[in-house]
């Protein structure tokens, strides 16, 4: 079947043909395959991934360990209901040997159950409801969270939700402040410090591409969560692991209370953890010895667990961070170089193996100052890329990722795709034709 077709039969059984609505990308193509940096849809076209599951996929996309890993549990031990397994305490405390504020660790699915159970436990330790998120950091979909991450800008400021349907009195208790501004983060604290159980933060908001907190930023908001009594999260979704095996935290030498960590940690296998200080983590244990509940039927399974130990095993060797680094840094160095050669007002952001295309000139320190965006010429870029193969969302600040399973080869063909789409943007006919 074409992907029309397969797209059409889809939508009839699924809400805009989709499973997800950060999945949109505007044309019909269905995905048949998926391998190392590469996809194959229905129509037989072949896409160089550059969202690679958001981020999940790593190693790049059905990876032999992983799979060996997979079916090798599938062998010895599946899901399992009560008690506890051999292969989750080994993970759990393999974690706690990377990450350096964890001393314990829950296993759970997704990255929004990580953030929702971090949060609960936060109002549980503290007895307070009200949590602070920033503008354009996104935590996962549910009431608490789902709120300004790419806000217009007549809603900046206030807050801007991303479904209808959520409960005003779980929705109200979050403020939304301004990303790296200690000023900000200062009048908060002193209008509601006593009622603020979390502040959760991306310590680098890759959900506008590339927004890095500064090291002064995020010593402000240990200092302040720590003066007035709130538990300091850091949301390391992305961050941990596609970074570095210990996160972010482990980079700027910063300590958060709790850290939610998901996504690449099991190179696409369904697998989250929340990780932090014994003291905090321990009140998840069933009574008489804790009060936060924590429960689900998938947490912990072994095939996925033993995913995540092998994500490891990979990540560990030598060449791994060096390969995932040297492809962001070339990318950056020579797309900026593109931009320069043709008079295009625009830079490369991103960190590590995390790339982004800003289609504006002059410093960026928080979502505000991605409001300069040319998203209109962003939109066009990428639906030009998608045209010649390079797979990309199509909206405007939407973060590209690298893999270990993408060369220099890739690099290289994504370049030559993206000089000749903004040579067509630039109005400058190119005479190179991408093949
Ligand atoms: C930083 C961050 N936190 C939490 C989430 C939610 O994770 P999930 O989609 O696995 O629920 C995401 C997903 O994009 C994320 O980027």
């Amino acid at each position: 079947m074409s992907n029309m077709a397969l797209f059409t039969r889809n939508s009839a059984v699924m809400p805009g043909g989709l499973t997800s609505n950060n999945r949109k990308i505007d044309r019909d193509i269905v995905f048949v395959s998926a391998k190392g940096a590469e996809l194959v849809d229905a129509d037989g076209q072949r896409y160089i991934d550059y969202n690679c599951a958001f981020g999940g996929t790593i190693l790049g996309h059905c990876d032999p360990y992983i799979a060996e890993a997979v079916y090798a549990s599938m062998q010895q031990i599946d899901l399992i209901g009560l008690g506890t397994t051999k292969p989750e305490g080994d993970l759990a405390e393999r974690l706690v040997s990377l990450i350096p504020s964890a001393e314990q660790v829950m296993l759970v699915n997704s990255g929004s159950e990580a953030t929702y159970h971090a949060l609960r436990l936060s109002r549980a330790v503290t007895g307070r409801q009200k949590i602070v998120k920033f503008q354009g950091g996104y935590h996962g979909w549910y009431d608490y969270v789902a709120m300004n991450v790419i806000t217009p800008e007549t809603h900046i400021g206030q807050q801007h939700r991303l479904s209808a349907g959520m409960l005003e009195a779980a929705a109200t208790e979050t403020i939304v402040a301004r990303y790296n501004d200690e000023a900000d983060m200062e009048r908060v604290f002193q209008q509601y410090g006593h009622e603020i159980a979390a502040v959760i933060i991306e310590p680098i908001q890759h959900n506008i591409g590339g927004v890095k907190a500064t090291d002064n930023f995020l010593k402000k908001l240990r200092e302040l969560t720590t003066l007035h009594g709130s538990i300091l999260i850091f949301d390391e979704v992305i961050t941990c692991f596609r970074h570095g095996l210990g996160g972010y935290q482990s980079l700027c030498g910063i300590m958060p209370d709790l850290t939610t960590i998901g996504k690449a940690i099991a190179n696409g296998m369904p697998i989250s953890a929340v990780v932090g200080k014994r003291d905090l983590i321990q009140r998840c244990a069933p009574p008489p010895n804790g009060d936060v509940f924590l429960a689900g039927t998938f947490n912990g399974a072994p095939p996925c667990v033993a995913a995540a130990m092998a994500t490891i095993d990979r990540l560990s060797e030598d060449t791994s961070y060096p390969h995932l680094y040297h492809l962001g840094d070339t990318m950056r160095a020579q797309l900026d170089g593109i931009f320069e050669r043709l008079g295009i007002a625009a830079q490369t952001g991103g960190y590590g193996s995390v790339w982004v295309p800003y289609f504006f000139t002059g410093a960026y320190h928080r979502y505000e100052d991605l409001l300069a965006n040319d998203d209109a010429l962003d939109r066009k870029f990428r639906s030009r890329m998608i045209d010649f193969g390079c797979l990309t969302s199509p909206t405007p600040l939407k973060r590209y990722n690298f893999t270990l399973a993408h060369t220099d080869e890739h690099v290289a063909q994504t370049l030559t795709a993206a000089e000749h789409a903004l040579s067509e943007l630039a109005g400058r006919p190119h005479t190179k034709v991408y093949a």
